[in-house]
Order: structure tokens, then sequence, then C-alpha cells
């Protein structure tokens, strides 16, 4: 199984056991990002996300609000599918566990695989299970007694089960990570599964004894076991491709993923236990793992109980799908932690979306309608260079007297272009960002509103410079901001011809892109 020339990546799959929250969306606000840009760059890409429905943490859940879990998980898979309809995420399959049809037997048979290699044995295990990470815990790992993600005390359970021989494993492992031939991303993440595997991998418990009803796929072969959830939801990666079935064609084109997005708290499930896994079944090993942080509110852990939970729905429904992707992939980093605060939203809004992006797009909409009624069309390029003051803008002093295609072909774009390769959509971002600033100076170094009056023909040159520039701002942003890019791109008129420039017949702005939220002082 050989792939070459696309790009398969994914999410984490959500648990069922509640709506989406700011962290679900923060994860596939930035696999979006990097599965349409890829697209742009003409790759053949598969994106996928979806919902882990299984285990004992859904069914209890389901149990409590009196609802049978298959009705209930289905309430809230809608939810999730209606937040990323809304925050236009454009995976290409949405992948359920409960699917009978297309996840089912994909897990069956990764089962199978590992079985046959000998790599399932049955013991009994005395242990401390959290239900919140489905997984059990160490004592070291406790902080007061508790889980330290879930808050929750573990419980004591003794249980027959059968086990994956994940100790097998621990050098194989160890190499694979160490020459990054699985890279873990960040580095200090690379370092923490290096010091796991150094302290000792122990075997995993892969299924829990049935319930007093079913929730699990079943262990084959007839036992009164149930398939571990973690081993059941892994399995997503491939049986959304069509492993385990006879239409595996997706599987041939677009496995190994090239990068699995993941939170820092389900890291060893994916460096270690997931690569074990498929080292045993004999198939292909993810390429990348990307982990990123947990958004906090306010610097703290949202919960319902201190009230700061932040609702992503309310800030579509309010400012628009834009402006939260904006705010995720601007002032948050994708390798680490990140805050999420309405004050810091309202103010980057307006500084950079109000002002920044909307101002520069409609003063020049209009300078241009006003002065050359929207037409404005060169025959050569035009080169008029930029003679910003040193301390106008940071960042790009050593381009000063360089033209703006110039500057937008030497170093906007291919610094664009390399940060998004390598993940860091804050940094692209902040390229995007870099050029508005830049054509905002331009703007005011020029004056095209008094150079009309004397030198109209140089006010045309000056216009069509600050109009390319937007127009390589509406590309750069098609990722990050996929409407914001699309009426750009209607309202610029741009046409492309072969070895001509670009011309533009712009569209009068009917209202602005983003409008200022006015606060209480
Ligand atoms: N179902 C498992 C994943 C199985 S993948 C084979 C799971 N689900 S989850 O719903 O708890 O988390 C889904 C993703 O969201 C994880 O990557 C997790 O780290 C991430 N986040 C959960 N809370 C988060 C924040 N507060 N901030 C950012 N991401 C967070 O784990």
């Amino acid at each position: 199984m050989g792939k070459k020339d696309s790009f398969y990546i994914t999410t984490a799959i959500h648990y069922a056991n509640a709506g989406p929250h700011i962290g679900h969306t923060y994860e596939g606000v930035l696999a979006d990002i990097i599965a349409r840009y890829k697209r742009g760059q003409g790759v053949s890409t598969f994106f996928l996300s979806g919902t882990d429905e299984h285990g004992d943490k859904i069914l209890r859940t389901a149990q409590k609000n009196g609802e049978e879990p298959q009705i209930f998980v289905n309430e809230n898979v809608q939810k999730f599918k209606d937040l990323y309809k809304k925050i236009q995420i454009s995976n290409d399959y949405f992948i359920r566990t409960t699917d009978k049809e297309k996840h089912w037997p994909g897990a069956i048979k990764l089962w199978e695989e590992i079985e046959e290699k000998g790599d399932i044995y049955v013991a009994t295990y005395k242990g401390l299970y959290c239900v919140g990470c489905e997984d059990f815990l160490t004592e070291k790992k406790l902080v007061d007694g508790k889980c330290p993600y879930h808050d929750a005390k573990p419980e004591e359970i003794e249980e027959e089960n059968f086990f994956f021989r994940l100790s097998k494993y621990s050098d194989q492992l160890k190499k694979l990570i160490e020459s990054d031939e699985i890279k873990i991303m960040p580095e200090s993440k690379k370092n923490e599964m290096l010091a796991i595997i150094e302290n000792g991998l122990e075997d995993v418990s892969f299924s829990r004894p049935e319930r007093e009803i079913l929730w699990g796929i079943p262990v084959p072969n007839g036992t009164n076991q149930t398939i571990y959830v973690w081993c059941d939801a892994l399995a997503n990666y491939i049986s959304a491709l069509g492993y385990g079935t006879d239409k595996d064609e997706l599987l041939k084109k677009f496995w190994p993923a090239d990068v699995h997005i993941v939170g820092k708290d389900i890291v060893r499930f994916h460096a270690l236990l997931w690569p074990a896994m498929l080292l045993s079944a004999g198939l292909p090993l993810p390429k990348n793992i990307w982990v990123h942080g947990f958004l906090t509110s306010g610097g703290r852990k949202m919960s319902k109980s201190i009230g700061n939970v932040v609702e992503p729905m309310e800030y579509i429904d309010a400012y628009g799908a834009d402006a939260l992707r904006y705010y995720l992939a601007r002032e948050i980093s994708p390798f680490d932690d990140g805050d999420f605060t309405k004050e810091r939203f309202i103010e980057v809004y307006n500084a950079n979306l109000a002002n920044g992006l909307g101002n520069l797009v409609s003063r020049t909409l209009k300078m241009t309608e006003q002065y050359f009624a929207g037409q404005i069309e060169r025959s050569l390029s035009v080169d008029i260079p930029l003679r910003l003051k040193r301390e106008t803008i940071s960042g790009f002093e050593a381009l000063d007297g360089n033209s703006i295609p110039h500057i937008i072909s030497q170093k906007i774009l291919p610094e664009y272009k390399s940060k998004m390769e390598d993940f860091d959509i804050q940094q692209s971002t902040d390229s995007v960002w870099g050029l508005i600033g830049l054509l905002d100076g331009y703007i005011a170094e020029y004056e095209p509103f008094k150079l009309i009056k004397t030198d109209k023909d140089k006010t045309e040159n000056i216009l069509w410079n600050v109009l390319y520039g937007l127009h390589f701002v509406s590309l750069m942003i098609e990722p990050i901001m996929p409407s914001t890019a699309s009426k750009i791109k209607d309202l610029l008129g741009t046409t492309l011809k072969d070895n001509e420039p670009i011309s533009f017949q712009t569209k009068e702005i009917k209202e602005p892109l983003f409008k200022r939220i006015e606060t209480l002082k």
C-alpha cells in the first residue's frame, strides 16, 4: 500500500456525550484550514472528522438523561454536524463509531489482524479506571487522588479482559519517534512520549466486559466482551477509508495519514498505542502527529460551574463564522495552550477585521469607484516602489524600495506557504496581516485621495498596486476565512490573463465586511 500525491488529515473523533464545545471547534478549524490550503495547492486531499460514540462515559450519560444511548448520541452528533456546517468545516467524510456498515467491519478486522499476530491475550486486571479518559490510570498520574483532566476519582476495577501487547513494540516505537519517522509536533510532546517509553510501556486492556446492554463493538468470536473504546475509536482513521470492506480505493489512495491532529490529553493513544496497533496489523504508520494545546477561558479551565464556557455558536451567530475562525487561527498558537476571552475577541475583531482588513477593502473600492468608475486596467506591470518610512511597519524594513508585486512574490507568499506546510497557521495568518499593514502603509505614503487632484495617472497606478495586494490577500485568506475571501474576490472583479498583469472591475461595496463591535466603556 503506497500513496503518492495525496494528503490525508484527521481530527480526533469527538465524544458524543454532549454537543461540541470551543475545543472541538478549534480542532476542526485547524484541520479545515490545512485541508483547504492543500486543496488550493492542487493536492488531492481527504479530510476526516467524526464522533466517538461508544464507551461507558456515553452509556452512563445517556442513562442519566433517561435516553436510549443510540437516540442520545444521534442528537449530539446532529449538533456537531450543525456546527461544522455553520463554521464551514469542509470535511470529506464524517465517521461515526456506531455506524455498523462503515465503521464496524474495519474495527473488527483490525482486531482480528492483531489477534492473528498473537498480540492479544487474556488476563485479569486490577486497576484504577477514569471514565472521563476511558483509560486505566497509574497512581503516579493522580493529583490528590483524582484524574487531573477530569477532576474525578477513578474507580477501582478488577476484570478479566483481553490485553494488547503494547510492551512488545517499545523499541520499535522508540526508534520511529526518535527518527521522526512518526513526527510528533511540538518537540516537547515528542520528548514526553520518549520519556513514557523510557519508563516502560505496559500492555493495554483491550476489551471491557459486556454491560447490561451491549454498547460497543462485540469482540469477535462470541465472548461477552466489547472492544475497548480506544481500540474501536482509533480504527476510525482507516475504517472511514474502507478498511475491512471491499470498497477500499480511498484506503489505497490516502493511507497512511499525513497528519492526525489531536489535543495534548490524547497524544499517548495516537503516538504509542495507535502506531503499535498498526505495526501489529502490518499497516503503514501515520507521518505526523500534531498536538495542539487546550483552550482556556480567561486563563481558567472552562467549566459550567465557573460560568466561563465559551459557546462557539454564540460567536458565530453574533459576529460570523469567519470572525471566530480568525480568532482561533491568529490568536492561539497551534502548538500550545491558548486563551479565549470576549474582551480579546472584540479587541482583535475591531482592530484587525473591522479596521485592518475591512477598512482597507472599503477605502480602496470607494476610491476606485469614485476616481475610475471601478475600472483599473494596466497593460504593463506597474512598478511604484514602496517608500515606507522605516518605523512605519515592523518586519518589512529590508524591503524599502521594492514594489508591491515584488514583495508579495519574494517575501509574503513564500513565508505564508512555508508556515502552512509546517502547520503553523498562526504565523501564516501573521504574514497575511503583514501584507494588509503594508498596503495600509502604502496608501498612507502616497495619499491617493490627495494625489488624484494633481496626478490621475499615478493615482491609478497606486490603486492598481493596492488592488493587486488585495487580490493576494483574498487568495491567502481562503483557507482561513472562506466567506470573506469569496466576498473580496467578487468585489475586486479580478481578470487574470496569461502574460498580462491583472485588471480589476470592482463592485460597489454595500456594507462593511465586518461591522465594528461597539462596546460600552
Ligand atoms: N474521543 C476521544 C478521541 C478519540 S480519537 C481516536 C476524545 N474525545 S473528546 O471529545 O474528549 O476530545 C476531542 C478532541 O478535542 C481531543 O483532541 C481533545 O484534546 C480536544 N479538546 C478537548 N477539550 C479541549 C479544549 N479545552 N481545548 C482544545 N482542545 C480540546 O478525546
